[in-house]
This record gives C-alpha cells, sequence and structure tokens, in this order.
C-alpha cells in the first residue's frame, strides 16, 4: 500500500530514543543502529491513492529483489541488530513469497509489522501470515465513507474489503493499527474515523495529514486542509484521547506547512531508519530518490547492509548537523528536529541543504504558509492517481 507519510514508524513516534550508539560521525554527531527498517516489497498496488508516498517513478516489478535476496537482506538486518522490520510497498501481498519472508523474518529473530491496504487479503492468505509469525498488521483506510473511501483510493468497493480484512486481522488475534491519511476532501469524517476504528477493535489509530512530496505534491492543491480545520481536528482527536484512554492509542500526525517547527523526519536522516527500495537501494526515507545528485547504495552490490549504513556518501551527507546552513546551525532546535525534512527542502527550494521551509525561521515559510491557505480555499478538488505511467487525471487523460 502506500504507506503512511508519517515521519517515523510505530514504534519510534517518539524517539526519544534509546538510540544505541554505533560510532561517532563526523566527529559530532554518533548515530545508531537501525531500530527500524521498512522495506518496500513491491511498487505494485491495486490502490492509486493521489498521496502516496512511493516515488513518482515507480520501481517495475522485474526489477524487485528475489525472495532469496530479501533473505539474506533479512538475515543481514538481524545480525546488525536491526528490532523491527516494517513489510511495505506499493501493496506488499502482491508479492506471491510474502508469507515465505514473514516465514524468515520471524525466523531469524525481527518483529514483522504488515503495511497493507489488505484489499487482496482474505481469511487464508491471513492466517498463513498470522502462521508464518507476523506481529502485527497496520490496514490503511481512506475515510470512512465507503464510496468517498473508494474514490480516494481509486478501486470500488476497496473499502469494504479492509473492513472485512481488519475483522479478519482481530479474529486471529493480530494487534492492528488503522492508519487513516487525512486531508482536506476527508478531514470531515475524522470523528466517524475515531469510531471505526473503535468498532474494528483496533489497538491504535494513526491520524495521518498527508505530508507534501511526491504523488500529494502533485495533488497538493486538491487535499491541502484549511487550517481551521487543522485546528478543529486537533480539538477531536485531543477529547478523543481523553475519552478512549486505555481502549485505542491515537496518534496525530499534523500538516507541517502549518506547524511552527517542522517534523524530526524519519528520526533524522540516517540515524535510527531506513528504507529498502524494491530493487534494494538503501534511502534513508521513503523519498530520498526525489533529491538528484545523491547515489544510494543497493543491496544488490559487493557491500553489506552494515557498511552501507555507515559508509554510504549519501546517508552521511544528511547525518548529524554540520552539513546545516543557517539559521539551523546556530538553533537550539538544531538536535531536536534535525533540519526537518530534507526531501520537502529539496522539493520546495531546489536545494536539500536548505532549512525545511516549513520551519517558521526559514525565509521561505511565510510564502509557502500563504501558499497552502490559497490552495485550501482555491476549490481544486479532482485527483491525480498514482500509477506507472506518471498519473492519470480524475475522469480520464493522463496528467504528467
Ligand atoms: Fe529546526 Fe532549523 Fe528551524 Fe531550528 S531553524 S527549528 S533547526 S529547521
Ligand atoms: Fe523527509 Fe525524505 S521524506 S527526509
Amino acid at each position: 500500500m502506500s504507506p503512511s507519510p508519517t515521519d517515523v514508524p510505530p514504534a519510534l513516534a517518539d524517539p526519544a530514543d534509546g538510540v544505541a550508539v554505533l560510532e561517532p560521525h563526523a566527529g559530532s554527531v554518533a548515530y545508531g543502529i537501525p531500530l527500524a527498517v521498512l522495506a518496500e516489497l513491491t511498487h505494485r498496488c491495486p490502490l492509486q491513492c493521489p498521496y502516496c508516498s512511493n516515488p513518482l517513478e515507480l520501481e517495475r516489478a522485474r526489477a524487485e529483489l528475489t525472495t532469496a535476496e530479501w533473505k539474506r537482506v533479512m538475515s543481514e538486518l538481524a545480525d546488525l541488530g536491526v528490532l523491527q522490520f516494517h513489510l511495505s510497498g506499493g501493496e506488499p501481498t502482491a508479492r506471491r513469497d510474502l508469507a515465505e519472508l514473514v516465514r524468515h523474518a520471524s525466523d531469524v529473530g525481527l518483529y514483522t509489522n504488515l503495511i497493507t491496504s489488505a484489499v487482496l487479503l482474505d481469511r487464508d492468505s491471513l492466517a498463513a501470515l498470522a502462521d508464518a509469525g507476523l506481529c502485527h498488521i497496520q490496514i490503511s483506510f481512506q475515510g470512512s465513507v465507503p464510496k468517498a473511501a473508494d474514490r480516494v483510493a481509486g478501486l470500488n468497493g476497496a473499502h469494504a474489503k479492509k473492513i472485512a480484512a481488519a475483522r479478519l486481522a482481530r479474529d486471529l488475534d493480530l494487534p492492528l493499527t488503522v492508519n487513516a491519511v487525512i486531508h482536506r476532501q476527508n478531514i470531515e469524517q475524522l470523528p466517524d474515523i475515531i469510531a471505526m476504528a473503535v468498532d474494528l477493535d483496533a489497538d491504535r489509530l494513526e491520524v495521518a495529514n498527508v505530508q507534501y512530496y511526491g504523488w500529494a505534491l502533485k495533488n497538493r492543491a486538491a487535499l491541502m486542509p484549511t487550517p481551521a480545520q487543522v485546528e478543529d481536528a486537533v480539538a477531536i482527536v485531543e477529547a478523543a484521547r481523553e475519552r478512549l484512554a486505555g481502549t485505542l492509542v491515537i496518534d496525530h500526525v499534523i500538516p507541517d506547512y502549518y506547524a511552527v517547527r517542522p517534523k524530526k523526519c524519519m528520526g533524522g536522516w540516517g540515524r535510527q531508519f531506513f528504507n529498502i527500495s524494491p530493487s534494494g537501494k538503501i534511502l534513508p526515507c521513503h523519498a530520498a530518490e526525489t533529491i538528484t545528485g545523491l547515489d544510494f547504495d543497493s543491496v544488490r552490490g559487493n557491500r553489506s547492509v552494515a557498511w552501507i549504513w555507515q559508509h554510504s556518501e549519501a546517508l552521511n551527507r544528511f547525518r548529524g548537523t554540520d552539513w546545516m546552513p543557517e539559521p539551523c546551525q546556530s538553533c537550539a532546535y538544531r538536535e531536536i528536529d534535525y533540519g526537518g525534512c530534507r526531501c520537502q527542502a529539496f522539493a520546495l527550494t531546489g536545494d536539500a541543504a536548505n532549512t525545511d521551509p516549513a520551519c517558521t525561521l526559514s525565509p521561505l515559510h511565510e510564502r509557502l504558509f500563504a501558499t497552502a491557505e490559497h490552495e485550501a480555499t482555491a476549490g481544486a478538488a479532482e485527483f491525480v492517481y498514482r500509477n506507472f505511467s506518471g498519473g492519470t487525471a480524475e475522469g480520464g487523460g493522463r496528467r504528467r
């Protein structure tokens, strides 16, 4: 599925930090053993979400790592000290070897989390995954209103299949996270989405406002909420957290265009987390390949995963704080947010080494905020759907 655009995986959501120090880098900042790895097993997906966190240039099936390659990588990750292995996509259940991969991850001691749209799952396939040792499932929802949710997903009947799969997962005693990606066209459904998560007996609800790079940036005018909508959503989540304490944990990621400080994207570039693309490239985040001029090492080369984690030029490029420009370099928050998101800085300023414009201290912040506010009220509603041909405009034509 299109994984949620949250900044870090669930168990690292408060990375304060427990980062085990591997070695100091650049004489100033230590980075950790990567605690979590997100494996994009495939970019194939039956859905077409307009905010998908996959890159605009999707990797084809023929480029995907084989079963044996993924198994070798998982063994290396376990040796390195990685704890969590998130199986994502695209839609990971499009891989016929998924249960075999889960079993291997389990055998080498990795905690497994399946991040899925769930539309391809049925009782047998879910039971096979549970039997293989799957530890947790995260199902993405496009809203709580079936017709509207199916429109966002670009697939009729998707919502009903998700509801059915979520119930099957709980029947099998799999811990469940409901991931709801929020934007202007579904934010009014938030109270119902919270009720839906309770009804599905989820342990956790992730209310993840869209973050704007890749496909979401292409669709920003159709997705951006107003500041007032975001404020209302914060109040709704706060009230629900109080009301549902002990029943449902709710994580809330707000759109950082409206925040005062940027998010600590991925817990800091190359600091405690990485992605592996379908063809085996090791990336600090799902959008890193949008930054031009960086060369990402692949597990298919002659280097080990451990070597790449420590020595990759691309991972070291924005590690720590030495690379930072002003105002970040002398800012009290520089080791709190690590300068925000490099991909967003690149997308909005053309230079990944600039301060993330989501920060109010960036000279570009005011302009960004004004653009967001304007787009939120300008009325654009049609999506460009995510697909392998560069996107299809809602209602027909292809649009790049
Ligand atoms: Fe973070 Fe840089 Fe903004 Fe300071 S100036 S809050 S370090 S992004
Ligand atoms: Fe934030 Fe890449 S998505 S650093």
